[in-house]
């Protein structure tokens, strides 16, 4: 196969509630290569969630595509997708609410590979032990429940599991923002070091910009549902071009002093808005620094600026120089 594994067009999502429609996201397109990890971050509600449980058939798009290494999925039917769907696996943010409590971690890591009918039996409890031992933990856990274990073996065990089919995507949905400050490193670092040995392209979301800065090869910024920054990490971080992004990492100290020095000290104001209810214009508007007239009422598109792509109607240049500090902040 040639191209990505993963590839998002045009894809859009809305929900139906009492108060009117949610649009959870729209117009989001990236791709994700073997071996790259790409991560999502934006602040509580922009629709991260919603993303990767489409991207995962948990729920269908309404507008749209992802192809998985080449195959449009988006609308085959459940039978028609299950030869594919094992390329693709996800790993949740609370992994108790989704380990089985009555099975034991051996049935857990195994049922996928009956599913599938793969293996018999011996030969399916030798690749839980193999699983088992590659996120650290001993062959004698699968004789216990998934309750038996602390937070972290517990994200270990759901690591496991997803990799039990041998999968090209695997889609992280804050995986260790429910753990302890200490114990999130050593699962970081696993995954980091499975994603690296399988060449698994990941997409990897979290609202943590220090976490997002330790794994990500690209960054996807989300507002209210659209991408408004995205291009490589390292880049972003040192230089953010879209006002949002600069808020983000305004608020989050990170421990480098090069990206610390580079760090800008924009506050950023209040909660977002409704995605019920979005503003006219750029969805960033009402919190942005730097708004001008045409913000409110001209949506800004996605373009390319310099190395990366960005939808701020006041991001200007094509040389470093101008991305650094393209505007100076405006009263309101
Ligand atoms: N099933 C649903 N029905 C109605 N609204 C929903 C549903 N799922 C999500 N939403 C709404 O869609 C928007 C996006 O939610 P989503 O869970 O994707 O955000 P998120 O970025 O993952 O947030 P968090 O960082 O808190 O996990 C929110 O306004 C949320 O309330
Ligand atoms: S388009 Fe205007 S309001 Fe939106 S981020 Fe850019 S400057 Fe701010
Ligand atoms: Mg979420």
């Amino acid at each position: 196969m040639t191209g990505p594994m993963l590839a998002v067009e045009g894809l859009a999502k809305s929900y139906r509630a009492s108060r009117g429609t949610v649009r959870a996201f729209e117009d989001v397109s990236f791709a994700v290569a073997a071996g790259e990890t790409v991560a999502l971050v934006g602040e509580s509600g922009c629709g991260k969630t919603s993303l990767a449980k489409t991207i995962y058939r948990l729920q269908d798009a309404d507008a749209g595509s992802v192809r998985l290494a080449g195959t449009d999925i988006t609308r085959l039917s459940r039978r028609a997708l299950r030869p594919h769907r094992r390329l693709m696996q996800m790993v949740f943010q609370d992994p108790y609410a989704s380990l089985n409590p009555r099975l034991t971690v051996g049935r857990i890591l195994e049922e996928p590979l009956i599913v599938h009918g793969i293996g018999d039996r011996a030969g399916r409890q030798g690749q839980v032990r193999r699983a088992l031992e590659r996120v650290g933990l001993a062959a004698a856990a699968a004789e216990r429940h998934p309750h038996q274990f602390s937070g972290g073996q517990r994200q270990r065990i759901g690591l496991a599991r997803a990799l039990m089919l041998e999968p090209g995507v695997l889609l992280c949905d804050e995986p260790v923002s429910a753990l302890d400050v200490s114990v999130q490193a050593q699962v970081l670092n696993l995954l980091a070091g499975v994603q690296e040995e399988r060449r698994l392209a990941m997409l990897f979301i979290s609202h943590d910009l220090g976490v997002v800065r330790h794994m990500a090869d690209r960054v996807l910024v989300m507002y209210l549902g659209r991408i408004v920054e995205s291009g490589p990490a390292r880049r972003i971080f040192a230089r953010p071009a879209h006002p949002y992004t600069r808020a983000l990492l305004a608020a989050a100290p990170v421990p480098d002093p090069d990206v610390e020095a580079a760090r800008p000290r924009e506050i950023l104001q209040g909660d977002p808005p409704s995605p019920i209810d979005p503003p006219p214009g750029c969805g960033f508007h009402p919190r942005c620094a730097f708004a001008e007239a045409r913000c409110r009422t001209e949506r800004p598109p996605l373009r390319t600026v310099g190395d990366r792509r960005v939808a701020c109607h006041r991001a200007t240049g094509d040389d470093e120089a101008s991305l650094r500090l393209p505007f100076a902040p405006q009263p309101h």
